[in-house]
């Protein structure tokens, strides 16, 4: 069983066997297992540390913000 466990403000943390595979279905060889969420990882899939540094707020912050009135990041 894969468990895949998101992280706050954070990547992707995958726990258990798995393949990752590319656009074209090739496999990628498994470096890390914290996938970045943010899109800001030079070593994409792969976290990096950078989410820290540009100060990723998950998905739930975003939207909890847009019910406020404001406009959530990336719009
Ligand atoms: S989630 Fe860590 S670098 Fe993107």
């Amino acid at each position: 069983m894969v468990t895949i466990k998101i992280r706050e403000n954070g990547p992707y943390l995958v726990d258990g066997e798995f393949t990752l595979v590319d656009h074209n279905g090739n496999e990628v060889p498994i470096t890390k297992r914290a996938l970045c969420r943010c899109g800001g990882s030079t070593i994409k899939p792969f976290c990096d540390g950078t989410h820290s540094k540009i100060g990723f707020q998950g998905a739930n912050a975003a939207v909890e913000k847009a019910d406020d009135g404001s406009t959530p990041s990336g719009s």
